[in-house]
């Protein structure tokens, strides 16, 4: 176990819970950017959400490529991509092939280098590698927060 994970450890056997563990946790560490400790530990600012979703912050620098049609950002095994103006397109970064994790996206399509398999926005298999498709998950946009459905 880690330093982090003792502190966070001993602030629980005082009995703080929820929001004031929270606060004492992020005051403690001296960290400048704190995350919920029911997040990913691993997830970069910006990002937010619970179990079943995942919330990214288009203003921060690490999601702002969202903003531009054709780019994409890969999250906690996610591949997010802006397929139009008004599209997003949110598919599971392994591959159906043969299961590595090497999807992402490229000319309106997602790919995986491994073999070669193609997927479109929809994940629909466009060769018989991509025979299988991709799990895909909902998007929601509201003003420059991007939720992904999980
Ligand atoms: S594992 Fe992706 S194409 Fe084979």
């Amino acid at each position: 176990m880690n330093e982090k994970m003792n502190r966070m450890e001993f602030l629980k056997s005082l009995g703080l819970k929820g929001a004031s563990l929270f606060a004492v946790y992020c005051a403690a560490s001296g960290l400048s950017s704190c995350i919920n400790e029911s997040m990913d530990p691993t997830l970069p600012p910006g990002t937010g959400g619970n179990a079943n979703e995942l919330t990214l912050d288009l203003n921060e620098p690490t999601y702002s490529k969202l903003n531009t049609t054709g780019n994409y950002v890969t999250v906690s095994g996610i591949v997010i991509a802006r397929i139009s103006e008004t599209a997003f397109a949110a598919v599971t970064q392994v591959c159906s092939h043969e299961g590595k994790r090497k999807v992402y996206f490229r000319s309106g399509e997602f790919y995986c280098p491994e073999h070669g398999a193609r997927f479109d926005a929809a994940g629909v298999g466009l060769n018989s590698e991509g025979r299988k498709g991709l799990k895909t998950y909902q998007t929601q946009l509201a003003g420059t927060t991007l939720k992904v459905i999980l």
